[in-house]
């Protein structure tokens, strides 16, 4: 287990693109494990790897829904649908809350840690979190995308609510 340091809001990092994961190896499974544990370790839904200072288009996801923690590599939206207006956080931005427009459902297609290909649709907070995450991988940040005026500094209800079903 290996908790990797986060890149905060002023990092220049944060506004860089990406680059394509060539070959899954050893190296990637390594940081696709410490992603997680480092989402695990600051109550993060999701995680992408620019966040820890790696400019590889991987991303990881949980909404300890029970359902198994989600690892894009590569991914790519391939289809979206309807929008949906939300509270938003980022571990690179703590204690800082914005509104965002995200689309009601998105599909995505990557490779998984064993390089197959994988394609998932997710709506609500799972969609919320693969456009926030792919964001990550072109540059693009909650402050970039935010509703103007709607910081906040205090974490929303609807997020506390979120945080309180995940420990039932
Ligand atoms: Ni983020």
């Amino acid at each position: 287990m290996a908790i990797r340091n986060i890149r905060m809001e002023t990092d220049e990092i944060l506004k860089k693109k990406s680059k394509e994961v060539e070959e899954i190896d050893e190296k990637t499974k390594e940081l696709i494990k410490d992603m997680i544990d480092t989402m695990h370790k600051y109550d993060g839904v999701g995680l992408a790897a620019v966040q820890v200072g790696i400019l590889k288009r991987i991303v990881v996801i949980d909404l300890y829904d029970e359902k198994p923690i989600i690892k894009l590599i590569n991914p790519v939206i391939t289809k979206t649908k309807g929008e949906q207006e939300v509270d938003e956080g980022c571990l690179s931005f703590p204690n800082k809350y914005v509104k965002v427009k995200r689309p009601a459902e998105v599909t995505v297609e990557a490779l998984d840690e064993n390089g197959k290909e994988i394609k998932i649709t997710g709506t609500g907070l799972l969609a919320q979190a693969i456009s926030h995450e792919v964001d990550h991988l072109n540059g693009i940040v909650l402050t970039d995308v935010m509703i103007p005026g709607t910081m906040e500094y205090s974490q929303p209800e609807s997020i506390q609510e979120r945080k309180k079903d995940k420990k039932k």
